[in-house]
């Protein structure tokens, strides 16, 4: 076990805290089958490693706020993400979820065990489990002798008992409840594929016949613009040195890394740092053949058409990140337009 300090602002509340000496113990377990990163109210604090890895963070125990994990199609602002949700005063806590997706399973566990109802634990390991909001609450029921029901939970006394917040309890993450087929010039029938559904660092991504399996389900990652195989900690690399003919394979996604950070554009997937495109190499539709990037340009066809029926749906869950959003839409793309002959001829020939 680790004691971390939080940063700036939460150094301030316990600091406040100890006047009132009352700090609260929250225990992270990470059951999930991939490391995590622990984020509160939108800041990172801190990384566990997979199948078991644990830290004790202290809080002022009246902490109100969430705190989540970006993992497996979660999000750095906590949108589209499983949260443990505290409101300090009166000991309320409570899980929140995406109706949507979700991403880890969780479950919160006071550290005193249960009275009157009180100090229950709350578990929530599947979409639209009646022991979860779907969206926070704004308001919580003056203190009272009696329980309040689920989705809201309370455990008053002590006024500083501890929790335990385990994602992924039960040691895997959720079945695949979403994630998008990706089809290449819109032709339903074909889709970007792990192959063999091996999911390991450096497997190739390819064009295969749609077969409905997990290796063809991807997830858009919201805050950052990964596009990840759903279910998986694997997202779609383009390598250290993106360029012209490069394939596509998957590897452990890893925040901020240039070569897993897309935008979806146009109906275009764009590397956020680079001018290189998801592309459909020679325009070859047969199984097995292996997707790459490729120089950025307007009308070519091998870029342009990912998706067009899906098209809404990613450009939704991409949108969601405004800060990527901006940076693509501040993209100069006439700068990369026309398309250069060469390249063109290339993926033709
Ligand atoms: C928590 O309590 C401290 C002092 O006990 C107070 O200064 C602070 O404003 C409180 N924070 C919240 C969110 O109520
Ligand atoms: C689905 O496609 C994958 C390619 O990733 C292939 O390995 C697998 O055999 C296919 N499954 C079925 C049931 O067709
Ligand atoms: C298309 O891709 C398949 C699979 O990689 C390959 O066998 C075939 O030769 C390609 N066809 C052309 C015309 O390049
Ligand atoms: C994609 O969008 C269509 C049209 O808006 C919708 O009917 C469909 O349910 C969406 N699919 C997913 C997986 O969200």
């Amino acid at each position: 076990m680790r004691t971390f300090s939080l940063p700036g602002h939460f150094l301030t509340l316990a600091v406040a805290a100890t006047l009132a000496s009352a700090v609260r113990e929250i225990t992270l377990v990470n059951s999930c089958p991939a490391p995590i990163n622990i984020f509160v109210n939108g800041n990172w604090v801190d990384y566990l490693p997979d199948n078991g890895g644990t830290s004790l963070m202290s809080f002022n125990n009246n902490f109100t706020g969430f705190i989540y994990t970006d993992v497996n199609g979660g999000s750095e602002t906590g949108v589209g993400t499983t949260r443990a949700g505290f409101f300090g005063q009166n000991g309320y806590y409570y899980i929140v979820l995406d109706p949507n997706h979700l991403n880890v399973g969780m479950d919160i566990t006071p550290t005193r065990g249960p009275y009157n109802g009180f100090c229950e634990p709350a578990t929530c390991n599947s979409l639209g489990c009646p022991t979860a909001y779907t969206f926070p609450p704004t308001r919580f029921p003056p203190p009272s002798f009696q329980a309040p029901n689920p989705p809201l939970y309370a455990c008053p006394r002590p006024t500083n008992v501890g929790f335990t917040i385990t994602f992924c309890p039960t040691g895997v993450f959720p079945p695949i409840t979403q994630g998008l087929e990706i089809h290449p010039n819109g032709d339903m029938q074909k889709c970007l594929d792990v192959s063999g559904g091996v999911y390991a660092d450096g497997t190739p991504v390819q064009i295969y016949d749609c077969n409905g399996t997990g290796a063809q389900k991807w997830i858009f990652r919201n805050g950052r613009t990964s596009v990840q195989v759903a279910g998986t900690n694997f997202c779609l690399d383009a390598g250290s040195s993106p360029g012209n003919g490069i394939g596509m394979k998957i590897w452990t996604c890893y925040r901020g890394l240039a070569a897993q950070e897309w935008i979806y554009f146009n109906n275009k997937f764009r590397l956020a740092r680079s001018t290189q495109c998801l592309d459909l190499t020679d325009g070859n539709l047969s199984n097995g053949n292996p997707v790459q990037t490729w120089h950025c340009s307007a009308g070519n066809p091998n870029q342009r058409s990912w998706n067009n029926v899906q098209r809404a749906n990613i450009s939704r869950a991409f949108a969601s990140s405004k800060r990527d959003f901006a940076a693509a839409v501040s993209f100069p793309w006439n700068a990369i337009s026309p398309s250069p002959p060469s390249a063109c001829a290339w993926m033709r020939n």
